[in-house]
């Protein structure tokens, strides 16, 4: 029976009839919920507007971030992870957290230090062999033979089991002093300067000037260190978003699964896409559909336009200095094989090295080991410390007149470490290496200015910045992309061809024969201005909150372990639950509508690092919220107590 059915013709009491008479079930009151929902008026889904959504600036003062939630700083021994009680019931709702009661804004707390360059601070201070404030002019670099740093891949496969202890007795404090962004795994309630300073912002009603959720410590350097990424440094800059009314963008949030509201937490997998990119793909097939050869027709002019305004947006988006410098192609995975089939197999040969980190994922080894196999060139690794963030001394030592490229991920999908690309960068360029960046899991979360890092190669894949699958870009210097040698020949790609001769036509069209995922490129355009439109700065600062409040929160459940610890994260939470396989973990939260990756996550070096094999990995995207993560901790502490912890 459906709604149809119990509403046609029908007048009240027979409804009520019919109603008391159907067989009740929890799928059938799903489906009536479903079906009353998608019968209510969908004004954005009618019709293509070429005006993106956009959502009014919320006020600027007070800022109320995670809709009115911190993180819990009162009730400690709810998230002290060395409680034995744990008083979070499982339920959703946590009236404790709410300490600030009730706005209806969810937005980004409204502060005034860039989140990108502060954070990208902290190897330097720790290690780097050159200021924060100037990039070398020459590094020390290491003879082939150092034996120190001999991270040749094949030697770090041996599982390294963190030194959790190590880990947990860092000075939480000196971490907070030296970034004001550092999440800890220290305990609120034995810092007592961190607490009153908490206690005090509690206490005063927020504003642009005082920041709201971080804390201002007076020994934080401020200064910003890379002026020429372009980051907002007035408060301004940073406007709160309201992601109750975002998420009405992305109509699959309404799904309902097993007869829960979807909780998506896989966003490292992919993002899920707001109307602005379906209705775009939906308009293009409606009224745009053809091929790309402009001059032929109507149509074909107009695919063209679609198409190469969707490049625009990609270099835009990216900082890039012109859309020529960007290739189209599936995703990341096809652009690092792009990069080392061209460039790759032109450039490195026998002896020759290439400098990977210990956090890729298998995209981002598997082509360069495959190069390495075919040419004998070697695969260097840098390691990473027991949080789970690279060794930027390691890499200098690794660093050698051998080293022909470095190619690294600016977050990791497994452990969610930002990576100090910008240091890395420099340093390579310094010893005269170009650097390619995946930027598969960083794109959606922070700002992204290929220009500003002078990065040599990027790629990034769209369905992971709210855009379709099956598109994605390399982004290259215009030398680097004049000079590599094509890879797939076909139609598209030429100017002329005859039996004896063929010239193929320049950059980025070498790169793209045959007829492309011109739909979703189109889409992926659409994704990047529907980002722009909130602001990628707003994002930044709200999945901030929201991932400092999660990691919080895990920690509050015995016998949960945290891997990827680093300062410096974005997104991801993987972790695993003692007693507990992740696949058990993963199949009991998607009984609650909750839906997390499990298993090695294509990074399995990096797990094999941390002793693992696997994770639970929730990962965070702008739409997701605290209430959200309330229900995860809440499952996973209804776990707990079906299977108590013992030491
Ligand atoms: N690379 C994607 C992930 O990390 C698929 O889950």
């Amino acid at each position: 029976m459906t709604i149809q059915q119990l509403t046609s013709n029908s007048p009240r009491a027979d409804l009520s009839e019919q109603i008391a008479t159907a067989p009740i079930s929890e799928s059938f009151i799903t489906q009536l919920a479903a079906e009353f929902f998608s019968a209510l008026p969908k004004q954005n889904l009618q019709g293509f507007n070429f005006d993106l959504p956009r959502h009014s600036p919320q006020p600027k003062d007070p800022i109320v971030a995670l809709s009115g939630r911190i993180p819990a700083i009162v009730e400690q021994t709810n998230l002290n992870p060395n409680s034995t009680q744990h008083f979070i019931e499982p339920i959703a709702d946590h009236p404790e957290r709410r300490i600030l009661s009730s706005a209806p804004v969810i937005g980004g707390a409204n502060t005034p230090d860039p989140l990108v360059a502060v954070n990208r601070l902290d190897l330097s201070l720790n290690s780097a062999p050159f200021s924060q404030h100037s990039a070398p002019t020459s590094i020390p670099v290491s003879s082939p033979a150092q034996a120190s740093s001999g991270f040749y891949f094949l030697d770090l496969q041996k599982p390294n089991a963190v030194n959790q202890q190590t880990v947990q007795t860092r000075s939480a404090q000196s971490d907070v002093l030296r970034n004001p962004y550092a999440f800890d795994d220290y305990h609120f309630s034995q810092d007592h300067q961190l607490k009153s300073a908490l206690q005090d912002r509690n206490d005063k009603p927020a504003t642009a000037e005082s920041g709201y959720y971080f804390l201002q410590s007076p020994t934080v350097e401020t200064t910003r260190p890379h002026s020429d990424l372009q980051i907002p440094t007035t408060a301004q800059n940073y406007q709160p978003i309201d992601i109750l009314q975002i998420r009405k963008d992305f109509p699959i949030l309404q799904e309902r699964v097993n007869g829960k509201q979807l909780i998506w937490l896989d966003n490292a997998a992919t993002t899920h896409k707001p109307l602005a990119v379906i209705e775009r793909i939906c308009h293009f097939y409606k009224h745009e559909n053809s091929n790309i050869h402009r001059a032929a027709h109507e149509l074909a002019a107009r695919a063209s336009d679609a198409y190469e305004h969707a490049r625009d947006v990609v270099a835009r988006f990216i900082g890039a200095k012109s859309s020529q410098n960007i290739v189209f192609v599936r995703g990341t995975t096809e652009g690092i094989n792009l990069i080392a089939k061209t460039w790759g197999k032109q450039n490195i040969q026998a002896g020759d090295e290439i400098i990977v980190s210990h956090l890729e994922h298998h995209a981002n080894i598997v082509p360069w080991y495959q190069l390495t196999q075919e040419t004998g060139a070697k695969l260097r690794v840098i390691p990473v410390d027991d949080t789970g963030q690279i060794q930027i001394e390691e890499f200098v030592k690794l660093l050698n007149p051998r080293t022909k490229l470095v190619s690294i991920t600016q977050v990791s999908n497994a452990l969610g470490t930002v990576t100090p690309t910008q240091e890395i960068i420099a340093l390579a360029h310094a010893a005269g290496v170009p650097v390619l960046v995946d930027g598969a899991q960083s794109v959606s979360h922070m700002p992204t200015n290929v220009t500003a890092l002078d990065v040599d190669f990027f790629v990034f894949s769209g369905h992971k910045v709210f855009g379709p699958t099956g598109i994605g870009a390399v982004y290259a210097k215009s030398e680097l992309l004049d000079s590599m040698p094509v890879w797939e020949g076909g139609g598209n790609m030429i100017q002329d061809v005859t039996f004896e001769n063929i010239v193929y036509q320049p950059a980025p069209s070498k790169f793209e024969a045959g007829t492309g995922n011109i739909a979703d490129a189109v889409g992926l355009g659409a994704a990047l201005e529907y980002v722009e439109s909130l602001g990628i700065h707003n994002i930044a600062r709200y999945e901030h909150d929201l991932l400092e409040y999660g990691q919080h929160a895990l920690q509050s459940i015995s016998g949960l372990r945290l891997i990827g610890t680093a300062l410096n994260k974005a997104s991801v939470m993987s972790f695993t639950l003692a007693g507990y396989e992740t696949e058990e973990v993963g199949k009991v939260l998607n009984q609650h509508g909750i839906a997390v990756r499990t298993g090695h996550h294509c990074a399995q070096p990096i797990l094999r690092r941390f002793g693992v094999e696997r994770t639970i990995r929730p990962s965070l995207a702008f739409y997701n919220t605290t209430d959200e993560i309330d229900t995860l901790i809440s499952v996973l502490h209804q776990l707990r107590r079906n299977r108590p912890y013992k030491t």
